[in-house]
């Protein structure tokens, strides 16, 4: 079966070819990322206004390197929410108007769901039951992931996610939105020891976060250290990022240890960071659980992952609904069935 996956929630208008059989035939990806950094922040009408300029385009180029005819396609995938509203709708329209044409079935995808399954991608694929860290610009959860569309929820953030931290504190030390990445290379050359920052919640004794606190305390130490050079900027960079990723690798262990599982996935953008990465692997392997991540490329938005999502939901009886509805906002429940907030 062969799966056009759409994604346009937010800033990056994502489009991939997924094949059930041969597996990522074609995918690309247009970042608005520039375009919003002038404002500081994503600017919604925008973000939609560009979706519709790029989807089309982008969805000819991905048929094209993958060399196979739209009519091929069996199935059409686009992000159903959560997300901006009129971004989401650009996607849901235009997968609606192909499924028309082409007399195909469309399903309407969970964001989160996508970035959730996307470590499926990667090979050796890890096996369900497994813990899953969602961290990305929007969300901060631990999941426990017994099959597709069985998720069970351990902890999530009180206040800001991982993603907007970093995004936050990065535009303090003068980086430019989405300051996340930036902020993990100015991290390279710093001295992670030189400011102790809080650690929020990691003694909660739950899988809670918090880290709203954590970038006050960023405020607070740099008004008090006034002018920064260059090297006290690069250490407050890497002393924020350590005490980001002791939090979350103390709070994936104590998922594994609570759940008794072996088997631990990380998705969303913030998945992408190397410390994370390398503090997950050796941190894990030390109590013999394994950690999978999804390709480098696919940590942040994409349509792999919402054509792969539907890949493995279609088959479970995921379908389109009459007309097309966007849910800005959906929490992942229990299950993915979960009743969108209309
Ligand atoms: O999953 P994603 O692409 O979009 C959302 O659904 O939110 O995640 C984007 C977030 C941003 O906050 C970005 O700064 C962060 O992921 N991010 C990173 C890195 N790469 C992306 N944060 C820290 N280190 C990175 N290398
Ligand atoms: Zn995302």
């Amino acid at each position: 079966m062969l799966i056009l996956g759409i994604e346009t929630s937010c800033d990056e208008t994502g489009v991939a070819l997924y094949d059930t059989e041969g597996g990522l035939l074609a995918e690309a990806l247009h970042s608005q990322a520039d375009m919003h950094a002038v404002y500081g922040g994503v600017v919604p009408e925008l973000a939609s206004r560009d979706h519709v300029r790029r989807l089309v385009p982008l969805i000819a180029h991905t048929l094209e390197r993958a060399g196979r005819p739209i009519a091929d396609v069996d199935l059409i995938a686009f992000t159903q929410g959560p997300g901006l509203g009129g971004a989401l709708l650009v996607g849901a329209s235009v997968a609606s108007g192909i499924g028309l044409v082409l007399g195909k079935p469309v399903v309407g995808i969970h964001h989160l769901e996508g970035h959730l399954l996307s470590p499926l991608l990667s090979e050796p694929r890890p096996a369900f039951p497994f813990i899953a860290l969602l961290v990305s610009g929007g969300h901060t959860q631990l999941m426990r992931v017994d099959g597709v569309g069985r998720y069970a929820m351990l902890g999530e953030t009180q206040d800001d996610a991982a993603g907007e931290a970093f995004d936050k504190t990065a535009t303090l030390l003068g980086l430019a939105y989405p300051g996340g990445p930036a902020l993990a290379k100015l991290a390279e050359r710093g001295n992670a020891k030189r400011f102790d920052f809080p650690r929020p919640m990691l003694a909660s004794g739950n899988l809670s976060f918090s880290f709203s606190g954590l970038k006050t305390a960023v405020l607070t130490k740099l008004h008090a250290l006034g002018t920064l050079d260059e090297q006290a900027r690069a250490d407050v960079a890497a002393s924020f990022q350590q005490a980001i990723v002791d939090v979350l690798a103390a709070k994936c262990l104590h998922a594994l240890e609570r759940e008794s599982l072996q088997r631990l996935v990380v998705a969303g953008g913030v998945g992408a960071n190397r410390l994370l990465r390398e503090t997950l692997v050796a941190r894990a392997g030390a109590i013999g659980a394994q950690v999978s991540f999804p390709p480098l490329a696919l940590c942040t938005d994409n349509g792999a992952m919402i054509a792969f999502a539907a890949a493995l939901k279609y088959p479970q009886g995921a379908r389109g609904e009459e007309g097309f509805q966007v849910y800005p906002r959906w929490d992942l429940g229990e299950t993915a069935q979960s009743t969108p907030r209309r």
